[in-house]
C-alpha cells in the first residue's frame, strides 16, 4: 500500500478521490459493518501520511456512550460520553471538528501522548427508516500540530459517507 498524498505531491483532492475508489473496491459486496469499519481503518492509516491513530468509536444504543471500535495504532480509550472530549463533542454536535492542537481543545482525551492534532467526522445515516440516526465517530491523530484543514474534512466526509451507505448497520 503506499501513501497517497505523497504519490501525489501533496494533491489531497487527488489523493483522496483515489483513496475513495480504493475503499469501495475494499467495500464491494461486503455488508458486515465491523469488517467493512476495520478494513477502512486500515486504509486509511496506511494510505494517509503522518498518522499516529485512526479508527472509529461507535454508539452503544443501550447507554448513547461510544464504544471503541475497530482502528489501528496503540490501544485506546474505551469509553467516551456523548459531549466528552474531541470525538463526545462531534458525536453531540453532529458536526466534524478539526483540531490544530489537541493541548489547546477543553476535556480533550489523551489515549496516545504522540497526539497533536486530530480530525473527527460524525457517521450519520442519510437514507431509510434510521435516517438521521448517530452510528459514531471516524477519528484520526497526527503527531504533527494543524495536520488536517479542510481538503482533510472534505475528502474524510466522503468517505465515510462511502462507509455509512454501504454496510448494514444494526
Ligand atoms: N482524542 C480523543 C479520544 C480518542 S483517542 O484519540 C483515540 C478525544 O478527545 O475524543
Amino acid at each position: 500500500m503506499h501513501v497517497l498524498e505523497e504519490l501525489h505531491g501533496g494533491d489531497k483532492p487527488r489523493a483522496y478521490a483515489e483513496l475513495e475508489s480504493s475503499l469501495r473496491a475494499l467495500l464491494s459486496g461486503e455488508p458486515d459493518m465491523v469488517a467493512c469499519a476495520a478494513n477502512m481503518a486500515a486504509l486509511l492509516f496506511w494510505s494517509l501520511p503522518q498518522l499516529n491513530w485512526a479508527g472509529f468509536y461507535l454508539v452503544e444504543p443501550r447507554s448513547g456512550d461510544l464504544v471503541l471500535g475497530p482502528f489501528q495504532g496503540k490501544p485506546a480509550c474505551v469509553r467516551i460520553a456523548l459531549g466528552r472530549g474531541v470525538c463526545g463533542t462531534t458525536a453531540a454536535r453532529r458536526v466534524t471538528t478539526v483540531v490544530a492542537n489537541v493541548h489547546e481543545f477543553p476535556g480533550h482525551i489523551a489515549c496516545d501522548s504522540a497526539s497533536n492534532s486530530e480530525i473527527v467526522v460524525p457517521m450519520i445515516v442519510n437514507e431509510g427508516p434510521r435516517k438521521g440516526s448517530l452510528l459514531g465517530v471516524l477519528d484520526l491523530d497526527s503527531p504533527v500540530l494543524a495536520r488536517f484543514d479542510e481538503l482533510d474534512r472534505e475528502g474524510l466526509e466522503r468517505v465515510v459517507e462511502v462507509l455509512v451507505s454501504s454496510t448494514s448497520w444494526r
